[in-house]
């Protein structure tokens, strides 16, 4: 009996090794693939991201639909069941394969738009002229979103075309107004557009995965298990019928710049605390838990300060650099208008003065109750002799996503065979509004698979991405639906 056991395991183990020597060849098959295919897929990169897909101007409608139309022969050349779906704004690119009986289905989510480049003069070379540095490509929508988001793509591509059918369902639902509201997505979401197919058999998903975030640091991949949520406002004030002689009228009337001002700093303590009535009711306190999960990342104030050029790191009171960043809501001055801006000295009265603030939200703020809160205590705030115009933009709630899920270890291995090392869990301040759509909606949760890098400049000039780290999230992707394949639903 004893030596039956014994020859029962020496057979479990040879064939554990033939079942990893077959893994590894197809493995190796990918890494042929994905070395055969290395330069095209950054050039098909550069391709797209010479098209400037600025979403927010319309001047740029043109270019916008030119990298719309461009992202969907893609995914027809891959035979994919490709749409493009017309909106109230830009267009969805939508793209499915075949559905598989019993297996998971996985929608990828992203964005081909972009945002303006300005300020012009700052960009090293032009936004919309990829050029390749240190290993890195400089390009506005590099790393938000084109250069994450089409790593999915070629994942996609190096799978189908190394081992045949895919195990699993793949969706992609790409927008062109993300960095501009996402009316679109938003109205075809409500089932505005195809009456015939609802929406949420359309969308019909078990996970959702978007690479439209960071990485922890070079060589540290990461998953994010959380996001801010945003609430975003302009306030216009009017003082008297026109610009004034400041001598002449100046401490006789409401000067409507002075009155921003003021209101303004009345919304933030110097403990850096948020002063809107009711602001920090519902939020979740970070546990202790979460605190000596953050410390233990070895976070470096010091680097940090040094990167960002300032003598000194501020915010609320009471929480470290990565507490703030992550955990904590926050209040800042987007924008802000009033008076004379040229050169020399001019001695103006203002007749108007404005300004775009925002506050980034945490898990369980709620944004319209913020917004109403905020609307009374600005009536109050408003002195005598000023008319206020108080419009709040888009909104959205933050979340946390729990980490005791299949699909965060089915990405973890995916990650750590594109990246060579298991991911660390963060959070971010940033935001990606459609995640709470596609819980609430949908309910499935989104992993989270940033391939960018905090310094990555998204949103400011010389906006860049690590082509290695390119190369790396295509592997990670076509590893990914093998992972997800593993998956009981
Ligand atoms: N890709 C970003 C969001 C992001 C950035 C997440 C960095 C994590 C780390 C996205 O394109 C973006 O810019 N979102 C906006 C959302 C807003 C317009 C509602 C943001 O966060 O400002
Ligand atoms: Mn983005
Ligand atoms: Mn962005």
């Amino acid at each position: 009996m004893g030596r039956f056991i014994a020859e029962f395991c020496e057979l479990c183990r040879s064939l554990n090794v033939f079942k990893s020597v077959i893994e590894d060849l197809l493995m190796s098959n990918f890494d042929t693939y994905l070395t055969e295919n290395h330069d095209r897929f950054e050039s098909d990169l550069f391709e797209w991201l010479r098209m400037p897909s600025i979403g927010t101007d319309s001047a740029y409608d043109k270019d916008v639909r030119e990298a719309a139309d461009w992202l969907a022969t893609k995914f027809r050349g891959l035979e994919l069941e490709t749409e493009v779906i017309e909106t109230c704004g830009h267009p969805l690119v939508y793209a499915e394969t075949p559905a598989v009986d019993g297996a998971p289905t996985v929608l990828v989510y992203g964005h081909y738009d972009v945002q303006p480049p300005d300020p012009y003069e700052l960009w090293d070379t032009p936004p919309f002229e990829p050029s390749v540095r240190d290993g890195k490509v400089f390009a506005r929508g590099a790393t938000d979103d084109k250069g994450q988001m089409i790593t999915h793509v070629f994942g996609l591509e190096t799978y189908l075309k190394t081992k045949g059918d895919l195990p699993i369902q793949v969706k992609f639902l790409i927008e062109g107004e993300e960095e501009s509201g996402g009316a679109g997505l938003e109205a075809f979401l409500n089932g505005e557009y195809d009456k015939a197919v609802p929406v949420k058999e359309k969308l019909a998903a078990d996970i959702a995965v978007i690479s439209d975030c960071s990485q922890y640091a070079p060589g540290k991949p990461a998953i994010t298990y959380g996001l801010k949520g945003i609430t975003y406002f302009q306030l216009n004030l009017t003082g008297p019928n026109r610009d004034l002689h400041s001598g002449s009228f100046g401490g006789t009337v409401t000067n409507p710049a002075n009155a921003l001002c003021k209101i303004l700093a009345a919304l933030i303590d110097n403990d850096g605390r948020v002063q809107i009535p009711g602001f920090y009711d519902k939020v979740q306190d970070l546990s202790e838990r979460e605190r000596e999960q953050f410390a233990s990342l070895g976070f470096s104030e010091e680097e940090y300060r040094e990167e960002l050029g300032v003598n000194a790191l501020a915010g609320e009171k009471g929480y470290t650099t990565i507490e703030r960043r992550w955990g904590r809501p926050t209040f800042d001055i987007n924008g802000l208008w009033s008076g004379y801006q040229g050169e020399g000295a001019k001695t103006v009265l203002p007749a108007a003065a404005g300004a775009k603030f925002s506050c980034r939200l945490v898990p369980d703020q709620n944004p319209e109750e913020i917004q109403e809160s905020l609307r009374k205590m600005l009536e109050e705030l408003c002195p005598p002799g000023i008319e206020m115009d108080f419009q709040p933009f888009h909104g959205a709630p933050g979340f946390v996503l729990s980490l005791d899920s299949p699909f965060m270890e089915a990405a973890s291995t995916a990650i750590e065979q594109g990246f060579g090392t298991r991911p660390v869990f963060v959070r971010s301040g940033g935001s990606i509004p459609v995640v709470n759509k596609f819980s609430q909606m949908l309910e499935i949760d989104t992993l989270l698979l940033g391939w960018g890098q905090d310094d990555d400049n998204l949103h400011s000039p010389n906006e860049k991405f690590s082509l290695e780290d390119f190369h790396r999230g295509i592997k990670s992707s076509c590893c990914l639906w093998d992972e997800i394949a593993k998956i009981k639903t």
